[in-house]
């Protein structure tokens, strides 16, 4: 499977029978490589989300109107609010739920950041996933701060994790290393950073950090570049 990174949190995952988008920011994102026509003649079958913060809900609701049939699974406060204007197929989940079809699963846990629509609409928790596609686990921290939690991630095994690095909203680069030993990932890919001037971060010291205390191997990313699982 591959799994594109476009610039700040929005990832692509291309695996058998599932073409994922999670937090699709096109629209506003200095970082991205793509514009929404891109996703044109593609075939997308779920959209993430893992809040409601208008970063990481991005052109949803544009890709949701160029593609009929696609399931936005996402926190049961924003999939009421995404239904009552512009969605038509939602998958609501709550904190501690699992998405499933055969194979793959998605994982909702509560991540410690606010959620709410650019209008103000209360859009439930935010949440981080645990994405399991086949014999592999992803890790997708959202925004969040460092959580104790963390430190029983080894049961979950990951193959690749990617944390928020950018400080200010969320997690900074010192944290990021300190979740990055939390959670013994494989493969460690920094996220949520340079796409605006307060959230500017140093990707190769955080990855120069990561290394040299044998948290996992860091890849840094840049929009267009994908880990391949
Ligand atoms: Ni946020
Ligand atoms: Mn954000």
């Amino acid at each position: 499977m591959q799994i594109i990174y476009h610039g700040h949190s929005f990832l692509e995952i291309i695996t058998e029978g599932w073409n994922i988008l999670i937090d699709p920011f096109i629209t506003g994102n200095s970082k991205c490589d793509i514009t929404l026509d891109y996703y044109h003649d593609k075939h997308i079958t779920h959209i993430l989300l893992t809040h409601g913060h208008s970063d990481h809900v991005g052109d949803t609701i544009a890709l949701c109107q160029q593609h009929a049939d696609v399931a936005v699974v996402a926190m049961v406060e924003l999939c009421q609010r995404l239904e009552s204007k512009w969605v038509v197929h939602t998958e609501s989940m709550n904190i501690g739920g699992t998405y499933r079809q055969e194979g793959r699963s998605v994982k909702f846990v509560r991540a410690f950041h606010s959620s709410s629509n650019p209008d103000g609409w209360y859009a439930g928790l935010a949440a981080w996933f645990i994405i399991k596609l086949w014999d592999k686990t992803i890790y997708d921290a959202g925004d969040t701060s460092l959580f104790a939690e963390m430190a029983s991630f080894a049961k979950y095994n990951l193959d690749v994790a990617f944390l928020p690095i950018g400080d200010r909203y969320t997690m900074g680069l010192e944290d990021a290393v300190e979740a990055a030993h939390r959670i013994g990932a494989k493969t460690i890919v920094p996220i949520h950073y340079n796409t605006r001037d307060v959230i500017k971060a140093d990707d190769i010291e955080f990855a120069r950090q990561v290394m040299l205390h044998n948290y996992g191997v860091p890849k840094v990313l840049r929009a267009g570049q994908y880990v391949v699982l």
